[in-house]
């Protein structure tokens, strides 16, 4: 087998680089499922690898670990070729001896990978640059990286990219990259396919039929509730309410909750991190209550103050609503401590997932939350559905906030009886197809593991973080120590607005504006910034092609 180099345009354009190599057999493995044969054909050409590689023109410190598709772009050079070759002839055979499953969410051909990898780190590969050169190793440590993370993200990206067949789009001639994910994620296909099936196999309202599609379509809602109890540790699906995302989640707590315990003069607490649907709707309960709104300031990283927390915490405070994650500047909030905090002085509190549950594994009952909102189209799901978690003696406490069908033991004209949790908050027919939708999205994110999802997301993040340090005029809005997902800044002298349509230009979807989270943009200076964000399906090279229109775009100005 014969397998060409690709090309490089760098100035070493002679000598394959080692994230080349990592992209051949990358990309190897990637025909692999769909043509077997392709690996004992006599040729394989550059054709079908990549023949550009972007890179940046000095070595710099790499983040601990990096997703892959990143080593496209390290710029050190393997100078092996035809060592290279021997080891891609026996990566291949031993794939084929293997008969790699096409289906398999792991990296096919993953462990044989790693194999040649590490045997690329073991072997000593040096050579002279150009006559007179001392030679130029490859670094150690740069094949280290290698050989962690190409297993790292414990699923194969590219397997993953393709059930996702949004992301093929061609937006003004470019290949999309989503990095607005934040304001809502691409589906996976087994949702799409999930939502076709209700409607094609299902389709019947909930409940109360004697009929099979009624008890078809009542067991996907009612496994649908299961699958979420399940995916954020909740001790029984009576305690999941299907809503319509997280504004009605925090809606139906901030109503229900007001009128069963908020009085006059008590306080609310909300962070300041909040977006909007965490603000807005405990304003009205205060109002309606005459209760007040307290809120927990941040530092200048956006890391909430837990010491000025327990200071506003007292006798008439009566709930904290808190975001795990913020939306803006991607702060993961330490909200097992926070509730823990106002547990000790009685207090409930409602914590905002709907940043959350896309990025990390969530138990609901390990962080004691009262309360726990989360929006279906946020994490992978289908749009118009979401839950809330409520802890089952509390939730049976509150007094329904709609009223209708679905939600009644019995009616009079003089009176009714309600279902106690969940029915007893879904008045009226539901969004069943979206519920099930959601179902399967937590069934994919299962398969993939969310464990694996926040390591993969959090090397991106390193790696995003790093590469747009190095854009000039640019700062980064919000930078805790603990992040998840989400990049958003300002490069000075350019409108947040204009970043947005330059990147669209190039393809790049990012959010650009307050991303109704006013208060914490403001806390900054700011009435808007750019915002990618990423979720598990986005590579370095799209963080690569962000970068590259935001130096080009600040080199206009400097
Ligand atoms: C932290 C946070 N909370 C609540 C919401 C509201 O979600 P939805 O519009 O899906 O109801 C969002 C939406 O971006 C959010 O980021």
């Amino acid at each position: 087998m014969i397998i060409q180099p690709p090309t490089s345009n760098h100035s070493e354009s002679s000598l394959p680089e080692l994230s080349a190599l990592v992209k051949m057999a990358t990309q190897l493995f990637r025909e692999l499922p769909i043509s077997p044969a392709a690996i004992s054909s006599p040729t394989l050409t550059s054709a079908s690898v990549p023949t550009t590689l972007p890179g940046t023109p000095t070595l710099q410190p790499l983040p601990q670990s990096l997703p892959h598709q990143g080593l496209a772009h390290s710029h050190e050079s393997v100078t092996s070729a035809h060592k290279n070759d021997d080891a891609l002839d026996r990566l291949a055979d031993h794939a084929l001896a293997n008969r790699l499953d096409s289906h398999s969410f792991y990296l096919p051909g993953q462990q044989a990978l790693e194999k040649l990898v590490k045997e690329l780190v073991s072997t000593s590969v040096s050579h002279p640059l150009s006559a007179g050169d001392t030679s130029l190793s490859v670094h150690p440590q740069i094949l280290g990286y290698a050989a962690k993370n190409i297993s790292g993200a414990g699923f194969d990206i590219h397997a993953v990219r393709r059930d996702f067949s949004i992301l093929a789009e061609r937006i003004n001639g470019k290949l999309l990259a989503w990095l607005d994910n934040v304001a809502t994620t691409q589906k996976p296909q087994a949702v799409i396919d999930r939502l076709s099936y209700f409607y094609e196999h299902e389709n019947s309202n909930i409940h109360r039929a004697a009929h099979t599609l009624a008890a078809r379509s009542t067991d996907a809602y009612e496994s649908a509730r299961q699958k979420i109890a399940h995916f954020i540790g909740a001790g029984s699906s009576d305690e999941i309410v299907f809503v319509r995302g997280a504004t009605e989640g925090i809606n139906l707590i901030a109503q229900a909750f007001g009128q069963a315990f908020i009085r006059q003069g008590d306080e609310i607490i909300v962070s300041h991190l909040e977006h909007h649907a965490n603000i807005v709707p405990w304003q009205q309960v205060a109002a309606v209550k005459a209760a007040s709104l307290k809120v927990i300031p941040v530092d200048d990283h956006g890391q909430i103050l837990l010491d000025e927390f327990k200071k506003l915490i007292n006798s008439k405070t009566r709930i904290v609503a808190i975001s795990q994650v913020s939306n803006a500047l991607g702060t993961v909030v330490p909200v097992a401590e926070v509730i823990q905090i106002a547990h000790a002085a009685g207090v409930r509190v409602l914590v905002d997932g709907a940043q959350a549950v896309s990025h990390m594994p969530i138990n609901v009952q390990a962080m004691d939350a009262d309360f726990y909102v989360f929006s279906g189209h946020k994490v992978f799901g289908p749009t118009g559905i979401g839950a809330v978690y409520g802890k089952l003696d509390l939730l049976n406490q509150l007094p329904p906030w709609q009223g209708g069908g679905n939600m009644i033991v019995d009616v009079t004209f003089e009176r009714t009886i309600y279902h106690n949790a969940p029915a007893r908050f879904e008045a009226g027919t539901g969004n069943i197809a979206d519920a099930v939708g959601l179902g399967a999205a937590i069934d994919y994110l299962q398969h993939l593991g969310m464990s694996s999802i926040a390591s993969y997301e959090h090397s991106l993040l390193e790696y995003g973080t790093h590469q747009l340090h190095s854009v000039p005029g640019l700062r980064l809005i919000g930078t805790a120590a603990d992040k998840a997902g989400v990049l958003s800044f300002v490069i000075d002298g350019l409108a947040p607005e204009d970043i947005g349509k330059a990147l669209n230009e190039e393809g790049i979807a990012v959010r650009s504006g307050h991303h109704c989270a006013q208060p914490i943009l403001r806390r900054f200076g700011l009435e808007a910034t750019v915002r990618p964000s990423l979720a598990f399906y986005n590579t370095c090279d799209e963080i690569d092609r962000l970068v590259d229109v935001l130096r080009h775009l600040s080199r206009r100005r400097y």
